[in-house]
């Protein structure tokens, strides 16, 4: 049987398109492809390209780029890495033009894939400038000495540096929370528009929730691998499991579901960010590149759960709760209106919601060819596009 039904394309605020610069990763052509097989019809791509778009020049390069894609509106972020960068976001942000393709400013707290880690004086700045020019800015939070500290104690405590889920331990929750603290300070202190990119904490999520109540100006968003895997799930999934911020435990999981039934989670994207087979499969797992591809799988994995069941083989169902109506909230409505995208909601998709099938990463369009979600039942197919 089949039963059908339509949603907007769908508007993923978080990718790793890796163009220009990691074209053996993915390039815009490829993932374009595997977001509108998975029904996601725009998306905004992170700034840690090669070069890194933190000029005007690099970012008028990737609009180029993106014109000849067809299928998905490709939307971009500006790295806010150095004080240079900013005098450069500022030009940009004159520019009426380019302004139109940018959804914002990005900024890492602490270093990550293209260490675009930003010193403290630069943070700052970053959050002053960007409430001057009404910009909303993206954090990757995640509190550098923390992660240092914790990253030294757990390699001279520990004897295997070959298990991967240390790395985990090597990027604890209380990071998270640190670096949100602090985001949420400069946010009082200079009313920038604030989106915590990838939450993964149960108390980071709390510190938004009050945030919001007493009126600051913040969204969030949590991505697919962290509402469906947990750090169970690194004994199969070796170094595939691994991004940053890292796997949770099954408590910050569920403290992620229940952000999204009280409405404090305001997005689910997918931090999309592909590497190859060859760059995971390293002797060293824990120097393995972190990020995982997840933008053709977005929507399947939340229609299944909102058709009652739960994706993950190896896990017990969290207690989650999502039904279409909320897909195209935190899917479209809200990273619409959170980064003023202007996309209309009348270019749909139509979902065949009891199409069950098995994700294969070689049936999947990413350059990169696997995903973390491997042999995984699930309930949902796009079928059409607009
Ligand atoms: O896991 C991640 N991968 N986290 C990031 O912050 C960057 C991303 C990437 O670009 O690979
Ligand atoms: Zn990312």
């Amino acid at each position: 049987m089949s039963d059908y039904i339509k949603l907007p394309g769908l508007i993923d605020c978080h990718v790793h398109f890796r163009e220009p610069g990691f074209e053996h990763k993915a390039t815009m052509e490829s993932e374009s492809a595997a977001a509108a097989s998975g029904g996601v019809l725009t998306v905004c791509d992170m700034p840690n390209t090669n070069p890194m778009t933190t000029t005007v020049e690099a970012f008028r390069d990737k609009v180029k780029r993106s014109e000849k894609v067809r299928d998905v509106d490709i939307r971009f972020f500006f790295g806010l890495a150095s004080s240079e960068d900013i005098s450069e976001f500022k030009k940009l942000m004159s520019d009426s033009e380019l302004k139109k393709k940018c959804s914002g400013a990005k900024v890492f707290f602490d270093h990550s894939t293209g260490n675009m880690g930003a010193d403290k004086s630069v943070i700052e700045e970053a959050f002053k400038v960007c409430a001057e020019l009404e910009a909303p800015l993206v954090t990757h939070c995640e509190d550098v000495y923390i992660n240092k500290e914790a990253h030294n104690i757990i390699n001279s405590a520990s004897n295997d540096k070959q298990d991967v889920s240390l790395h985990s331990l090597m990027r604890p929750c209380d990071s998270e929370v640190k670096a949100i603290e602090e985001a949420l300070e400069f946010t009082k202190k200079y009313g920038t528009q604030l989106h915590i990119a990838h939450l993964s904490t149960g108390l980071g999520l709390k510190l938004v929730k009050t945030a919001k109540e007493s009126g600051l100006k913040v969204t969030c968003e949590v991505a697919p691998h962290h509402l469906f895997l947990t750090v169970d799930d690194y004994e199969k999934l070796g170094t595939l499991g691994k991004m940053n911020p890292p796997l949770r435990t099954a408590s910050e999981q569920q403290a992620l579901w229940s952000g999204i039934a009280d409405g404090t989670v305001d997005c689910i994207s997918t931090d999309h960010a592909p590497h190859t087979l060859d760059e995971k499969n390293t002797d060293d797992p824990l120097s393995a590149p972190s990020g995982v591809p997840g933008v053709e799988t977005m929507l399947p994995l939340l229609l299944t759960v909102a058709s009652g069941g739960w994706p993950n083989p190896r896990s017990d169902r969290a207690e989650a709760q999502i039904e279409a109506s909320d897909i195209v909230r935190l899917c479209f409505e809200n990273p619409n209106k959170i980064f003023n995208l202007g996309i209309s909601d009348e270019l749909r998709i139509k979902v065949d919601t009891d199409a069950e099938w098995v994700i294969k990463g070689s049936a999947l369009h990413y350059k990169c060819g696997w995903t973390p979600y491997e042999g995984w039942r699930v309930r949902g197919k796009v079928t059409n596009v607009g």
